[in-house]
């Protein structure tokens, strides 16, 4: 039976083995998926330890996908371009590292929230590592226009001037200069909603009809409730994102791609 782990610290809230065990039994694949946790100073000795241990695999979670980047033998290109790594493939000698949270993200948009992205006007809010594995895919969508708005609005220009030239119009700004300003999709990848705190967002962002997305997952964030006192009335949070982002990883390892709407009815339920 081949072996996969998720890797984080703190890890113990990962609702990772829940969603891979529903995976296997849906499709039929024996494999045993678990958790680590890995010492702040210790991930790349967590991996050899699982290498050797003759593990197939491992998701990667906070702290330590840029770790995981650098420690990848072989890149998948929408790895390097969201320059961490998210899905491990122990190959032989080899460590395949993939990313595939902004494929997650997208199909979590466009196909289970049925919201094309070609031709949107999308909001990322945040620059930190959240935002920057979700760039890449977003970008090939094809948004008319794409504006990353983050506090410390250095880090969102580096975000653009690092971003592969695409057909897009693709800004930074402040959070105070989105004032005026008007989207279709708007995406919270700040990490705000863990800390329950409100991003100083002014009124009239969203326009009609608009999708208002937190890729922060299992409650309703403050950003969720600003969408709402704004009368949106699509809003989102992260577990589609969460489902479809495993799903992918399956698929990598397993070359089978389970269906992910029945296990995210599962993971609702909990
Ligand atoms: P993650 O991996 O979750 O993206 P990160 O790399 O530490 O974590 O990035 C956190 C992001 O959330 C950043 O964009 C951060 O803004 P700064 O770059 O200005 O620090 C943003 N963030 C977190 N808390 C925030 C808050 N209360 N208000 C605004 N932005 C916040």
């Amino acid at each position: 039976m081949d072996r996969y782990a998720v890797i984080g610290h703190p890890v113990e809230h990962s609702k990772s083995p829940l969603i891979h065990a529903a995976f296997a039994q849906q499709t039929g694949q024996q494999i045993e998926y678990g958790k680590i946790l890995a010492p702040l100073d210790g991930f790349a000795a967590t991996v050899a330890s699982l290498r050797e241990q003759g593990y197939a695999g491992a998701n990667v979670t906070v702290p330590f996908k840029f770790e995981a980047y650098a420690l990848a033998t072989e890149l998948t290109e929408r790895a390097r371009v969201a320059g961490a790594v998210n899905t491990l493939s122990f190959k032989g000698s080899d460590i395949l590292g993939d990313n595939t949270d902004g494929v997650g993200l997208v199909r979590d948009i466009e196909h289970n929230l049925a919201v094309p992205l070609a031709g949107k006007r999308v909001l990322l809010l945040g620059a930190g590592g959240a935002a920057e594995g979700v760039l890449g895919p977003l970008l090939a969508t094809m948004p008319s226009r794409l504006c990353i708005a983050n506090r410390s609005v250095s880090k969102a220009e580096s975000m653009v001037a690092r971003a592969k030239p695409v057909d897009v119009l693709l800004e930074a700004c402040s959070f105070e200069a989105l004032a005026g300003q008007v989207f279709d999709v708007v995406i919270n990848a700040t990490s705000s909603g863990l800390s329950n705190e409100r991003l100083p967002l002014t009124a009239g962002l969203f326009a009609d009809g608009a999708l208002a997305y937190d890729m922060v997952y299992g409650r309703e964030t403050p950003f969720m409730q600003y969408a709402r006192e704004e009368g949106v009335r699509q809003i989102a949070d992260g577990l589609g994102m969460l489902v479809e982002q495993a799903a992918e990883a399956f698929y990598l390892w397993r070359q089978v791609r389970p269906q992910t709407a029945p296990v995210m009815t599962m993971m609702r339920a909990l």
